[in-house]
């Protein structure tokens, strides 16, 4: 039966099985040391020149081969402890061996944290690069985040619903990727940019509490802190309040913080809160970095802040028109209504920001539920009534039987962990990022679609 390699420390001088990788083979003369890896640690084996066929085999084994060992855990002396190792203390004596698969010379080094290799050859070969430790590190981890993230919401009544990914375009500020149908040509899906219209609608149904981990799809330039397609933790409630949500989130992420990340230092448990308008007025930031710059500690700081009291409406030099800030869903604070044909720049929203270390990670508001308010916020941003049906009739009908007053918010999971991991952008937490140019290297996406495949879409390339 298989040993993990972190087991062997409870297993001296009994006789182990192990699989794994080769991480570095180190060849003494009359000795051949290996240092074996697998998903749980890094441990050194020992082939001696006496056993003569078995040194041979050794011999030949290089970087990344896949083998399986039998052999008997023995303590190190004193003075070959090596203290960078959990297994430090063993070492195996190799009795048997087998080569399960040979490799070729790994095309980048895995050994490291990779933070120096070209990003495209980390992307062109990612399997390779999630090897490395660090990156093992992470996944496991964000793996570990999302089990704390799923009882901490279950256990407070929230229900996990997978809304669709083949829908109808709901606005986020971004472009929609578009899924052609091949039932009903020249017709398209939307991915979505968030689910925020179907939670809204599982509000309507009665669910109350909804939460789930989305994955959302924006067509816009890639940044550090940016992907084409990134994962929320989107949630929603009725019958509730600022006050509810943001304490709600700040308990949320104050336990994710010390179970995740214990190492680091929480600036506050009670997170701050400061005016779109302060934090403009004093760090010229909506998404301002509070850690105190003078302090040492400042990169084991975690800063969280909410910022709230944002405009409703900025206009827009691009679209030449008034444009939501959040979305077209967000309320309009009550005593601002009237304001809304006078003087629509002056109107804030019931909307939050959760900002960390200069970071926004989650942003929400308390929505529009009445069908009158929400035709009226619609034609500010001057949508005519035929658009609106088109788009968010639906939306408008559900709110006629029976909509409760509802609010929410969605974290950006890939920033979070990021930043709770002290990696320096969003493709270290994420298995299969896509380059700043929106490309899988890996899979080698876009790719061009078959001549059948565009016919039966009823789809046309232009030549250029
Ligand atoms: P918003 O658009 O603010 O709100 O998105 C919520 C959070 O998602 C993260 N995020 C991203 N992360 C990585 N790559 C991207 N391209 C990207 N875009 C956004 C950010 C952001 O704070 N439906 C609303 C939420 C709501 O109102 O409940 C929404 O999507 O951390």
């Amino acid at each position: 039966m298989r040993t993990l390699i972190s087991e062997i420390v409870n297993k001296e001088g009994e006789k182990v099985e192990l699989m794994g990788w080769v991480d570095v083979r180190r060849d003494h003369g009359k000795i051949i040391f290996i240092d074996l890896r697998d998903r749980s640690g890094i441990c050194q084996l020992v082939f001696i020149v006496k056993d003569k066929e078995l040194y041979e085999k050794a011999d030949i084994l290089r970087s990344e081969w896949v083998i399986k060992v039998v052999g008997r855990v023995n303590k190190r002396p004193e003075n070959l402890v090596n203290p960078n190792l959990e297994t430090g203390k063993y070492e195996v004596l190799a009795e048997e061996l087998e080569i399960l698969n040979e490799a070729k010379t790994p095309p980048i080094d895995v050994s490291g944290d990779g933070l120096e290799i070209g990003e495209e050859s980390r992307l062109e070969y990612r399997y390779l690069d999630l090897r490395r430790q660090r990156m093992q590190k992470n996944l496991r981890l964000r793996s570990e985040g999302l089990r704390l993230i799923m009882d901490f919401l279950q256990d407070r009544g929230f229900i996990y619903v997978e809304t669709p990914i083949l829908g109808k375009s709901t606005p986020e500020g971004a472009r929609d990727y578009l899924v052609p149908s091949r039932l009903h040509k020249g017709k398209f899906y939307a991915l979505p940019q968030s689910p925020q219209q179907y939670k809204q609608l599982l509000m309507v149904a009665g669910l109350e509490r909804y939460f789930q981990i989305a994955r959302c799809f924006r067509d816009e330039d890639t940044r550090g802190d940016r992907q084409p397609e990134f994962t929320q933790l989107d949630l929603e409630l009725s019958f509730t309040s600022e006050e509810e949500i943001m304490n709600l989130i700040e308990e949320l992420l104050v336990y994710l913080a010390e179970k995740l990340a214990p190492e680091r230092k929480l600036a506050q448990k009670q997170f701050p809160r400061m005016t779109y308008a302060e934090a403009m007025g004093k760090y010229g930031s909506d998404k301002p970095d509070i850690r105190d710059k003078r302090q040492e500690t400042r990169d084991k700081e975690l800063a969280f802040l909410w910022v709230t009291d944002f405009p409703l409406l900025e206009y827009s030099e691009t679209d030449k028109k008034l444009v939501s800030i959040h979305h077209p869903f967000t309320h309009p604070k009550d005593e601002d209504i009237e304001k809304l044909d006078s003087e629509p720049k002056k109107v804030k929203a019931r909307a939050y920001d959760v900002v960390l270390n200069g970071f926004e990670v989650g942003g929400g508001s308390i929505r529009i539920h009445q069908r009158s308010l929400q035709e009226k916020m619609f034609a500010v941003l001057g949508l005519s009534s035929k658009q609106v049906e088109e788009q968010f009739g639906h939306l408008l009908k559900a709110f006629e039987y029976g909509a409760p007053p509802h609010g929410g918010i969605a974290l950006g999971l890939d920033r979070l962990f990021a930043v709770l991991l002290g990696e320096p952008n969003i493709r270290e937490v994420t298995a299969f990022p896509k380059t700043g140019d929106g490309r899988d290297l890996l899979m080698n996406a876009p790719s061009e679609a078959s001549k059948e495949q565009l016919k039966e879409l009823g789809l046309e390339i232009k030549k250029k």
